[in-house]
């Protein structure tokens, strides 16, 4: 299966609409491409009392985990201030980086967009290259 870095991006941004960030006014977007080319796509969610607050890493991953699939073969993630025209390159949090790690291998693609239609591709294992494990694999 070949993976297509900007088609990617893309689905990150299509999902970045849905954000619901009333608080941060920080929207943002990720997918999560498996094996046969089926993308999971999340946004963050905020709530009044803060904490609840889910990013949209966590929500593709989790959206994608609850429906069986595990083998996912990249990432791709957009951010940015709701109406921004610029809005530059959003890395994962470190939360969403352990999460990842869980279920995605440390050469996994991770791509990341701008406003300019540039990606920055990178790897979950440059991202998080020490993860706290209590299984081996
Ligand atoms: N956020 C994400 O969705 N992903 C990240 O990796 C970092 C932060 C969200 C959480 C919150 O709704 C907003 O961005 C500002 O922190």
């Amino acid at each position: 299966m070949k993976i297509n870095a900007k088609e990617l991006v893309e689905a990150a941004c299509r999902a970045r609409l849905s954000a619901y960030a009333p608080y941060s006014s920080f929207s943002v977007g990720a997918a999560i491409l498996c094996s046969d080319g089926k993308i999971y796509e999340g946004c963050n969610i905020e709530n009044s009392s803060f904490t609840p607050t889910c990013c949209a890493e966590r929500v593709a991953i989790f959206k994608a985990i609850s429906e069986g699939r595990r083998d996912f073969i990249a990432v791709a993630v957009v951010g940015g201030k709701i109406g921004a025209e610029e809005w530059e390159f959003c890395y994962p949090c470190g939360v969403c980086r352990q999460v990842l790690a869980e279920f995605c291998d440390k050469d996994t693609p991770v791509f990341i967009g701008n406003s300019r239609g540039e990606i920055d591709e990178t790897t979950l294992g440059e991202l998080i290259p020490y993860t706290f494990k209590l299984k081996k694999n």
